[in-house]
């Protein structure tokens, strides 16, 4: 269950386990008590993360341990890491190495890696962060509570990524960041296998859920007071439990129950997409009217060497079928620009179709290499001050385009699910309209998990501002 290919920079500091010298047959002793020890756990990256930070914190508070919300207290410092782009990557790693002083101060101090980073860095990410005890894949995490309590009491270094493909155990004890709002996990890992993308390598293989496993979790959280669920997969139309359509049958069987109020879902890959998701997102109550559909780019030869198995007119067509069915409905996407070879016509071709869709938001990313993929063997020749410009150009594009899809909305009233006390001003609140949009307005803390509906009075590219009617 261990990997130990790579040896950490000081051998006589510190051990990597083996199965051979007996992690699996590590059982918590007499008097090996975890009650006191406090775990912080820091999360990057995307809602699957967000989700696998829930499911670990469940089972460490369930085997004893106690989260804590102060790194300077914690014992126990765990880092769920994303490594979709280098620059979070760069990030999550100075982050890391910043705790070397407090390692000092404190040298009983454990220090895990888990995600995404984890498990495309295996050993090496002791070797990039010697501060770093335990590196622990994604498909190991139901084992993270004996790995810490090893790594405590023997006082050695652990490398845990060999279960790549591994399925999450389905009773586990729940933990949840909100109490109104939760994420459900329709399955795991992607076999696209876009040229980009380092997440089929780090989340293994496409498994879906069974779907009474999700409707029972979702039973639980509607008896317990949850109103709104997102149903998350890499891809989720291509959910699949031995028929056709399951995502359809899915949704409808979520829609189907009581308490639960709203349902949204992510992400949607184009080549999966179809006209009947849209008319069960228009005919089942619940689901909300968003579509996060990422497009990525809208030149042709980069779809194509990107991998992503559409052309443009096959994403335009489905957005035309998307927007005569939900006409009211918002769209969403993720865009990637200076992908290798990208040519100013090919960037231009990505800023037209933005332009003609006209998407409520977008996700605009400048290419970054990720070892192990397809792409990564193309020269990455764009410069980086040209996928500077370009991103500045795309951005500034969308935010016009997003100012004016709001402003359509002034004087309308919409629904909005209370979320949260503003940041800046404790007077105000936020929430979500349904087209997953930041509504911004007076009220109080009361309010939170609460739907109320809310008379749009100005806008900005990014939030709807109003008051309660
Ligand atoms: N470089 C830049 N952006 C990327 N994404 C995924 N991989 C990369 C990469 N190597 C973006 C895609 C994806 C989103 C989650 O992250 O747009 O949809
Ligand atoms: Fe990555 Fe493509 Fe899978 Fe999305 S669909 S996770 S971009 S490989």
């Amino acid at each position: 269950m261990l990997n130990n290919k790579k040896s950490p920079p000081n051998p006589k500091q510190s051990k990597i386990l083996s199965p051979k010298n007996g992690l699996d047959n590590f059982r918590l002793g007499f008097g090996m008590t975890s009650k006191c020890t406090r775990i912080y756990i820091r999360t990057f990256g995307c809602q699957m993360n967000v989700r696998d930070s829930e499911f670990v914190s469940g089972l460490l508070i369930d085997n004893g341990f106690r989260l804590s919300g102060s790194i300077e207290e914690a014992d126990v410092i765990l880092f769920n890491s994303c490594s979709v782009r280098k620059h979070a990557e760069d990030r999550l790693f100075s982050n890391i190495t910043y705790l070397k002083k407090l390692k000092k101060k404190r040298p009983g101090l454990i220090i895990g890696l888990m995600g995404c980073t984890a498990q495309a860095y295996k050993g090496e990410a002791i070797t990039r962060s010697p501060v770093i005890d335990i590196v622990c894949g994604t498909g190991n995490e139901a084992d993270l509570p004996r790995l810490i309590k090893y790594a405590r009491r023997k006082k050695l270094r652990i490398i845990a990524t060999d279960k790549v493909d591994a399925k999450r155990p389905e009773l586990y004890p729940e933990y949840r960041e909100h109490e109104f709002k939760a994420l459900v996990s329709i399955g795991e890992g992607c076999d696209n296998f876009c040229s980009y993308c380092i997440v089929p390598y780090v989340r293994g293989r496409e498994r879906s859920r069974d779907a009474k496993d999700i409707i029972r979790e979702v039973k639980s959280l509607a008896g317990r007071g949850f109103k709104e669920i997102t149903l998350l997969g890499q891809n989720v139309n291509s959910y699949k439990t031995g028929g056709d359509r399951d995502f359809i049958k899915l949704l409808g069987a979520v829609n189907k129950i009581d308490g639960i109020e709203r349902i949204r879902f992510m992400t949607s890959h184009p080549k999966d997409a179809h006209t009947e998701l849209f008319i069960a997102m228009r005919d089942l109550q619940k689901v909300c009217e968003h579509l996060h559909l990422p497009l990525q780019a809208g030149s042709d030869r980069i779809l194509k060497l990107m991998n992503r198995k559409y052309t443009a007119k096959k994403y335009l067509k489905l957005v035309e079928s998307y927007k005569k069915i939900l006409p009211s409905g918002s769209i969403t996407t993720d865009v990637i620009v200076g992908f290798p070879s990208e040519t100013d016509s090919d960037f231009k071709r990505t800023c037209d179709i933005m332009k003609d869709i006209g998407f409520d938001s977008a996700y605009t990313f400048k290419y970054s290499l990720r070892l192990k993929t397809a792409s990564s063997k193309l020269t990455d020749d764009v410069s980086a001050k040209t996928k500077a410009e370009r991103l500045d150009i795309i951005m500034k594009i969308q935010r016009g385009i997003s100012e004016g899809r709001n402003m359509k909305l002034v004087s309308k009233s919409v629904e909005a699910l209370v979320e949260d006390v503003n940041k800046k001003d404790v007077t105000l609140m936020s929430g979500r309209t349904r087209t997953n949009k930041q509504v911004i307005f007076k009220g109080d803390k009361s309010l939170v998990g609460t739907l109320v509906d809310v008379e749009v009075q100005s806008v900005t590219p990014y939030s709807l501002k109003g008051r309660m009617v």
